[in-house]
């Protein structure tokens, strides 16, 4: 079994790994984590595996050398290649390069993107006294509904929230649960994602909850796509 070293030039950075005479370069790499793309299956279609060998050489899996070469730009295929000896490749489209910006589609604006389960209350609420001694979230829940569950994560800041605002608040509610508390009047301003999960690309919108306004988008593409 002989073991050969393999260097790799990607995304401004350097690789170094071993791997045994006879395997794929293909396989090498995705194993490194350092190439993602193979959408072919490695069936030397796709061109997405193409790698520039800067010294060495590589065999070819069908035994025809002219199979290794893409359009003459100096290039190999990965998939199409075997490890024979020490080499050194670069690579363009690496993992940096998988993580670019894609182009989304875009969403219009549509009356669903503001029918959400969130809700706003704006409240005024008394002051606490000798003769009402009752709790912050007492009042609170006085005003949006006895019943409501409390997300206990809120509890620890709400008195700084309540006397800071003057007891004027806005309650934030999902269904029957009081989410969060926020200073002042916020009641006009709701916002939400949309998380698209595809299966090439990772998407996220915010959203006007309110006028159903798509406010900005970013995404990715998935790196699970391999
Ligand atoms: S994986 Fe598609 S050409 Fe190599």
């Amino acid at each position: 079994m002989s073991i050969m070293n393999i260097e790799v030039l990607a995304g401004g950075k350097r690789y170094r790994f071993q791997s045994e005479a006879g395997t794929s370069l293909k396989d090498c790499l995705l194993k490194a984590g350092i190439l993602e793309g193979a959408e072919c299956g490695g069936r030397g279609i796709c061109g997405k595996c193409a790698v520039k060998v800067r010294s060495g050489t590589l065999a070819p899996v069908e035994g025809d050398e002219s199979f290794l070469m893409t359009r003459g730009d100096g290039k190999v295929l990965a998939c199409q290649s075997l490890i024979r000896e020490d080499v050194v490749i670069e690579i363009s489209a690496g993992r940096d390069d998988v993580r670019r910006k894609v182009r989304l589609p875009n969403l219009q604006k549509e009356k669903k993107y503001s029918d959400s389960l969130l809700e706003k209350k704006f409240i005024q609420l008394s002051k606490p006294s000798l003769r009402d001694q009752a709790s912050d979230l007492e009042r609170i829940l006085a005003q949006v509904g006895k019943n409501k569950k409390v997300a206990f994560s809120l509890l620890g800041g709400l008195p700084e929230i309540v006397r800071k605002a003057d007891f004027e608040v806005t309650a934030v509610l999902v269904e029957d649960e009081l989410i969060a508390v926020e200073p002042g009047d916020t009641h006009a301003l709701r916002y939400g994602f949309i998380l698209d999960i595809g299966t090439t690309t990772i998407a996220v919108y915010l959203v006007d909850l309110l006028s159903g306004e798509v406010l900005d988008a970013d995404g990715t593409a998935n790196p699970q796509r391999v």
